[in-house]
């Protein structure tokens, strides 16, 4: 029996979603969405059969399933209105812009028994998770330093930055908000909860908005110092993720799709590199529907619970911070 899955907000991630959770071939999907035209284009294109203007226009039996696609700051109303219902829920990314509703909706949750997650994609990528589990195994000894160096050129990815959500961070927007709360949540999922942050951010270079588009940030995670490096203008589109073990170091190359690690010192060693995974952008989406899934029929744990994204969400708003005040921000669990 295929699932009712509604995906709401169809623009760029939500048709991304629509058409992933169609390739899971476990999803009837039906769509939401205030854009008129962009609800007849998308519905026409994947031959969606029911598409609404709005959430309260939608039976309640729409779907067993939302997937919640708009901006951020209607992330969690739109998800409470939904679990009031008993619809399982996965939620863009970031969870929310302020901590405003969270916990009511991590109780309502709990009441509802129904399966909610964030869709922080990085945990979907079966590279990363090799690595992950290499480094948790203790294969290299403890984990000290993790170090994420990154950044693409945001408008040739996302020519349309300057008219949605990115403008503004009350909307979600900034690098920190939109691109490095990935990298973020990526770093709690590999090392653990971060502690504590302290950030430098500024507009650079991308026109038309005012909002960072350059980061650097400090953390700590209990005994493993961690710093992020990001940027949304070069050329180059590079993420790397290293993580630094007593006896060993990992990495992980977007751009080769594969990790390799590197255990002895002497000058000259190659890495050593795990197999190439080829992934198109599609396959991390379609796993993290399929897995999605998977946790609503009760077979797997939910990749990225409630809980991980509202933490995530605190150090999202302690980075703000710190680049308001420049001072080291303490993130309270
Ligand atoms: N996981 C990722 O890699 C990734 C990538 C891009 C965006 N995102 C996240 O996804 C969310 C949406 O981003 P986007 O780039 O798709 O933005 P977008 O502006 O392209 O799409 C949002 C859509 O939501 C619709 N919408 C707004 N209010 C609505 C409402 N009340 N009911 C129904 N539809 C409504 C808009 O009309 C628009 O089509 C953001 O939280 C963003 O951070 C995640």
């Amino acid at each position: 029996m295929k699932h009712r899955v509604l995906v709401i907000g169809v623009g760029s991630i939500g048709e991304r979603h629509l058409r992933c959770f169609q390739a899971t071939g476990r999803a009837e999907v039906s769509l939401v969405e205030v854009n008129e035209s962009l609800r007849g284009t998308i519905a026409e294109r994947y031959k969606v059969a029911n598409a609404y203007a709005g959430l309260d226009t939608a039976p309640p039996d729409a779907g067993g399933v939302a997937v919640v696609c708009t901006p951020a700051h209607l992330h969690i109303p739109m998800a409470q209105k939904l679990a009031e219902r008993g619809t399982h829920v996965l939620i863009e990314k970031p969870l929310s812009i302020t901590s405003n509703g969270v916990d009511h909706l991590i109780r309502t949750v709990a009441e509802k028994r129904v399966t909610a997650g964030i869709a922080y994609v990085y945990r979907a990528n079966p590279v990363l998770a090799d690595m992950r589990r290499a480094t948790l195994d203790g294969r290299f000894g403890r984990p000290v330093e993790f170090i994420f160096v990154g950044g693409q050129h945001f408008p040739t990815f996302r020519p349309a930055y300057r008219q949605i959500y990115y403008t503004r961070h009350e909307t979600g927007g900034g690098a920190i908000q939109d691109a490095l709360t990935h990298i973020f949540n990526a770093a709690e999922w590999l090392i653990g909860p971060t502690d504590r942050i302290v950030c430098d951010a500024a507009h650079q270079v991308l026109e038309g908005v005012t909002v960072e588009d350059t980061v650097h940030a400090v953390t700590r995670h209990g005994s493993v110092m961690g710093s992020f490096a990001l940027n949304q203008h070069q050329a180059p589109n590079d993420i790397s993720i290293t993580v630094v073990c007593e006896r060993g170091t990992a990495r992980y190359v977007l751009a080769e799709s594969r990790w390799k690690w590197m255990t002895d010192p002497k000058p000259g060693t190659p890495w050593t590199e795990e197999p190439v995974v080829p992934m198109e952008r599609d396959t991390w989406f379609i796993n993290q529907a399929n897995a999605f899934l998977d946790a609503v029929e009760g077979k797997a744990p939910v990749l990225c619970p409630l809980a991980e994204g509202l933490q995530t969400l605190r150090v999202n708003l302690a980075a703000l911070e710190s680049a308001r005040t420049s001072a080291w921000v303490r993130i309270a669990r």
